[in-house]
């Protein structure tokens, strides 16, 4: 029988499940990521949002969160929006670059790279979430947009990148650093739930600021990109807790939310094949986000988790997720083992969802080309 050469995209999904289910049995998780990539790339800078800041909201006073309620197994207490290591930390380590300091922060030290991601910086502007009385959630009112990001990048490369003054030089430093995107977004479509915000509207306007951001980097240079779509944010807690509608996809989760997150990751990665056209010496990976999660949020007890719904710090409910008494208000309290709950606090994950993530990026072929794939082009393979 003469075999199709495409599938439709739903088909193509079914299909990339089972085929992980099928594998599943099989899956063991490399016991140690450190390392194991080692000497490849000698810096990283990174980018996102507070699935990827590593102390730049807390340096600028931008996070309400308390220090104690993010502690620090890794880092200063309160410098990420998780109990322990961010996908960023792990990826590092597997590396073995230096954990990154944040842009705002006090290091003065970048020779391994520098982390740009700012927790609540949106897509939407500041005066959008004023104006709609949107959720301020653990962060200050006014968010800050993706576009400062972009503007810290240039300006960091012009003090202390390279800043073309030697062509020779800065083309080898552009050979040996990775630019890793991470999530840009969940806290759009975390601050809109409930509201009236049209789902496709925010989709659209969303990926269009990630667009910005892509381009600057590969203008000025970047020839290593990875960018993570986004997670099914109708599967967090404060999407499950708030949904106020009955529709419910096959997961359980927020139908609407996670429909739109759908097609934000597919305008995105429509998007990145464009720019694999127009910079073909550029290696350009999408990590997907969605399928990593979705597999772990399937089979939770391979991974260990026996609360993959339920928040590990909040007040509470169903879900542990309360938006009046978010972790760390009176009220809330933390689970006895982060470890078995993806989440931690009803919109940011656990050090051990985490780790998990990473390994299915660099080792479980959740990036498309895999990230072995740009390893080999990066040896010259
Ligand atoms: C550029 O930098 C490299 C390495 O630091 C050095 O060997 C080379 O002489 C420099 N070239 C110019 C034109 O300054
Ligand atoms: C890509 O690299 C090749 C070989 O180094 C070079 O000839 C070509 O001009 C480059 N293409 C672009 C678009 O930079
Ligand atoms: C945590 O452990 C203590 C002691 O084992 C137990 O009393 C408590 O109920 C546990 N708390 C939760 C939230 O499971
Ligand atoms: C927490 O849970 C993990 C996974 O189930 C387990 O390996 C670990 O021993 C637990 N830690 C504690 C302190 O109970």
């Amino acid at each position: 029988m003469k075999s199709h050469c495409f599938l439709l995209p739903q088909t193509a999904f079914f299909l990339s499940l089972f085929v992980s289910l099928a594998l599943s049995h099989k899956y063991h998780e490399s016991s140690a990521l450190h390392s194991q990539l080692k000497g490849y790339f000698s810096k990283v800078y990174a980018f996102g949002d507070s699935y990827t800041d590593t102390g730049n909201a807390r340096s600028l006073g931008g996070l309400i969160a308390k220090s104690k309620n993010y502690p620090s197994k890794f880092g200063e207490p309160g410098s990420r929006l998780s109990d322990g290591r961010l996908v960023i930390d792990y990826l590092c380590e597997a590396l073995s670059t230096p954990p990154l300091p944040p842009y705002k922060g006090a290091s003065l030290k970048y020779s391994g790279g520098a982390n740009f991601a700012l927790a609540g910086s949106t897509a939407l502007s500041g005066d959008y979430f004023l104006k709609g009385k949107l959720h301020p959630l653990i962060w200050r009112r006014t968010p800050i947009s993706f576009q400062t990001q972009a503007d810290w990048f240039r300006n960091f490369q012009q003090l202390k990148g390279c800043n073309r003054k030697n062509e020779t030089k800065c083309i080898a430093e552009m050979e040996s650093t990775l630019f890793w995107i991470g999530a840009m977004g969940v806290n759009d479509y975390t601050r809109t739930i409930g509201s009236s915000v049209p789902l496709h509207w925010l989709a659209e306007r969303s990926v269009t600021h990630v667009y910005g951001l892509f381009k600057v980097l590969l203008e000025s240079g970047a020839k290593y990109i990875t960018i993570e779509g986004l997670p099914p944010v109708g599967c967090l807690p404060i999407a499950m807790a708030q949904s106020r509608n009955q529709n419910l996809d096959k997961m359980g989760c927020d139908a609407n939310v996670n429909k739109a997150v759908t097609f934000h990751n597919q305008i995105l990665q429509r998007w990145l094949e464009k720019f694999r056209e127009m910079y073909p010496n550029s290696s350009i990976l999408y990590a997907d986000y969605w399928n990593a999660y979705l597999t772990i949020l399937m089979n939770p007890k391979k991974y260990w988790f026996k609360e993959p719904f339920k928040a590990c710090c909040g007040a509470g409910g169903k879900f542990n997720f309360n938006v009046r008494s978010i972790c760390g208000s009176p009220g809330s309290s933390t689970c006895n083992n982060s470890s078995n709950h993806i989440s931690w606090d009803g919109i940011h994950l656990t050090e051990a969802m985490n780790r998990h993530l990473v390994d299915m990026f660099l080792n479980q072929g959740f990036c498309q080309p895999s990230f072995q794939e740009l390893i080999k082009s990066k040896s010259g393979i």
